[in-house]
């Protein structure tokens, strides 16, 4: 037998049983989206590797280990995008787009890290990012955790995360706290493990963020980057918990939290959960002013978020019940040959008088039990059964199939869609 191809290791596809979740997460997005005033761009999966390396940062883990780098037919080294922050940011900067303007942003797709796969670990997974440039702050910092607080509750799931917030100061302020955490370290090399001691190397900062027990105390003594703070880092951070105070929006202080990449300064948040287990980690992001310049603008100020999707929809699924819609609302059943021949000009015509109607007629032929099991299993709320004898009198049966004490009934095709435009429910115009 011929060994059947199968997706890539970490790699999903969404069947359709699936879709109507992302769908209904995807509309919930764009309207709280919208409700901020926030515009779609639209960016490429492909970038130059060098992008990647110059923004995220050459010793974290994403450009060490986990990106899906090759060589095109030109020779050029190109990545698919680990995440869409350095891209967002090229393309704003390569179209002019951050010379005195304010712009509010959001992209949706996927993303590519070589990690190992476990659940809520992917190699392949898509983020919702959201990314705002020219604002120094802090009201832009405090709008993102609004509109993230209203995507918790609009998806019903406000109670199921946390915001944990820090602030990592500007670089200089960063890399004097840099040498006190390394000589602390120094101090306790026998209780750093493996990891940690060639972070000490690189990247001294992410051994705070040990996943380790064993190291639980001895990053717990650790110094404290929020000590580090010079006044404005200070009055920034002070001013968006003021705002959230105001709003009555909690978060817990974590001196602990650095992201696992580079480019932050100031700000920095994560959305946890404790209901994903290890993958805990649904919306992470901060204030990255100074990778403007790193990339070759002007000194200009940025501040964003990105959402994984596969997360979210994990969260959303451990809800009792999803408010999903099928994607079929009347289902026509066609049994013999001038219902056959009919009903598809009767559904055309259904289709134009209610805009906004699923309609699935049934294709294929097949008797009325068999054509009926098929309307059951599609999900419609009503099947329409068209017979030789119906048609001939200009007429239909309108079975509704969700409820049981509605009766079947005889109608005449122009009241049949009169029934539907008043009796399927969530229509857009209904
Ligand atoms: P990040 O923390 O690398 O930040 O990723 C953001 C979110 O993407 C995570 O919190 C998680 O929900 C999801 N995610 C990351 N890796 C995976 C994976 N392998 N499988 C499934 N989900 C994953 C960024 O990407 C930044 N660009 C965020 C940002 C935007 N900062 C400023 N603007």
């Amino acid at each position: 037998m011929a060994n059947n191809i199968q997706a890539i290791r970490g790699m999903h596809d969404v069947l359709p049983e699936q879709t109507p979740l992302w769908q209904f997460a995807e509309t919930i997005i764009r309207e709280v989206l919208g409700a901020y005033g926030y515009s779609e761009i639209r960016l490429p999966i492909v970038e130059k590797t060098e992008l990647f390396k110059r923004s995220i940062g050459e010793v974290t883990d994403i450009v060490e280990k986990e990106m899906y780098t090759f060589d095109d037919r030109n020779g050029d080294s190109l990545t698919l995008r680990p995440e869409g922050t350095a891209g967002c940011l090229r393309a704003c900067l390569e179209h002019g787009l951050l010379h005195n303007q304010v712009h509010r942003l959001w992209y949706y797709g996927p993303m590519y890290r070589h990690e190992r796969p476990q659940k809520g670990r992917y190699r392949q997974f898509f983020q919702l990012g959201v990314e705002t440039y020219g604002m120094a702050g802090p009201d832009i910092d405090a709008e993102l955790i609004l509109i993230m607080e209203r995507l918790w509750k609009k998806l019903g799931i406000r109670d199921k995360v946390r915001l944990q917030l820090n602030s990592l100061g500007t670089i200089a302020e960063r890399m004097v706290y840099r040498d006190s955490l390394v000589s602390y370290f120094q101090g306790h090399l026998e209780q750093l493990d493996e990891d940690s001691l060639r972070r000490l190397e690189t990247n001294p900062l992410r051994i705070l963020d040990t996943k380790n027990p064993a190291m639980r105390e001895v990053v717990a003594n650790a110094p404290e980057l929020m000590n580090y703070l010079g006044d404005d880092s200070l009055e920034h951070f002070n001013a968006i918990t003021t705002i959230l105070n105001d709003l009555g929006i909690s978060y817990e202080l974590n001196s602990r939290l650095v992201r696992g990449l580079d480019y932050y300064s100031k700000t920095v948040f994560e959305w946890v959960t404790d209901e994903l287990g290890s993958q805990g980690t649904v919306c992470a992001g901060g204030r990255y002013d100074g990778l403007i310049e790193q990339l070759g603008g002007k000194p200009n100020h940025a501040v964003g978020f990105a959402m994984g999707i596969e997360r979210l929809l994990a969260l959303v699924e451990t809800l009792d019940a999803v408010p999903l819609k099928s994607s079929v609302d009347v289902y026509m059943i066609r049994v013999g040959e001038i219902a056959e021949q009919q009903g598809l000009r009767f559904a055309e015509a259904i289709r134009n008088d209610i805009p906004g109607l699923k309609l699935q007629v049934n294709c294929g032929g097949g008797s009325f039990k068999s054509q009926f099991k098929k309307a059951d299993k599609s999900g419609a709320e009503f099947a329409l059964i068209l017979g030789d004898d119906e048609v001939s009198r200009g007429e239909v049966s309108i079975k509704p199939l969700r409820n049981a004490e509605q009766p079947q009934q005889q109608l005449s095709q122009q009241q049949a869609i009169e029934f539907l435009q008043i009796n399927v429910q969530g229509r857009p115009n209904g």
